[in-house]
């Protein structure tokens, strides 16, 4: 039995997990059996690698060691968790996943993209998403929306950095269109909610009536 990997991407405030919940509550009220889960983060061994990486007193983190916990954290997640729930036949959803890597390491910070691909790879067993929603936004909609709360690690960076994350997503959003959808993270709630209800239902070969 094969289940189906569904991942969430987009800029701070984009909406993405928001969206996750709600595509959740449908699919469970459809009685699907889903899988909600993360990145960085899921098991406690990978959550634990989240707290490093996300804690704002680590400045001195460098970009080396930030993609390469990164791919620790999913690799730690794929292989405890991601695959075995596909291999049930779960519908997995997950807050970002390795699009993720290539915007803010590959992209924003400017890693090596020849490293960073063969380390996905390694990192994710070759598991690759069936279906992408990419929710787009401009990036002064999207830091606006998260400012009234505590920021972390990687939501401290510049203008600038995010502009070049929302630039690679839109990027392999082409790349990639065979799995990957963009919304448009402005319209209301409800609206992104049912264009990707459609489109989960559709890949599940289930009727929206
Ligand atoms: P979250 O706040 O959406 O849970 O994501 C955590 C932060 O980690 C977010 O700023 C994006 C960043 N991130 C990366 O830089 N690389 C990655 O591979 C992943 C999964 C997240």
């Amino acid at each position: 039995m094969k289940g189906v990997f569904i991942t969430f991407e987009g800029i701070e405030g984009s909406g993405k997990s928001t969206q996750m919940r709600l595509l959740a509550d449908s699919l469970a009220s459809l009685g699907k059996d889903c899988l909600l889960t993360r990145e960085p983060g899921g098991p406690p061994i990978s959550e634990r690698i989240r707290d490093i990486l996300l804690d704002a007193d680590n400045h001195a983190m460098l970009p080396e060691t930030e993609v390469l916990l990164y791919a620790a954290s999913r690799a730690q997640h794929t292989g405890q968790w991601i695959i075995p729930a596909l291999k049930e036949g779960k519908i997995v959803l997950c807050d970002r996943y390795y699009d993720s890597t290539s915007a803010y390491q590959g992209a924003a910070r400017s890693l090596n993209r020849d490293f960073i691909l063969p380390l996905t790879d390694f990192a994710t067993f070759h598991t690759v998403p069936d279906l992408t929603f990419l929710l787009d936004l401009p990036v002064e909609q999207g830091l606006a929306r998260i400012n009234s709360r505590q920021l972390d690690r990687l939501e401290r960076e510049s203008v600038d950095f995010h502009q070049r994350v929302r630039q690679e997503y839109l990027e392999l959003a082409t790349r990639h269109a065979e799995r990957f959808t963009v919304l448009d993270a402005a319209l209301s709630k409800q609206e992104i909610h049912a264009r990707i209800l459609d489109k989960v239902l559709t890949q599940l070969g289930v009727c929206n009536a």
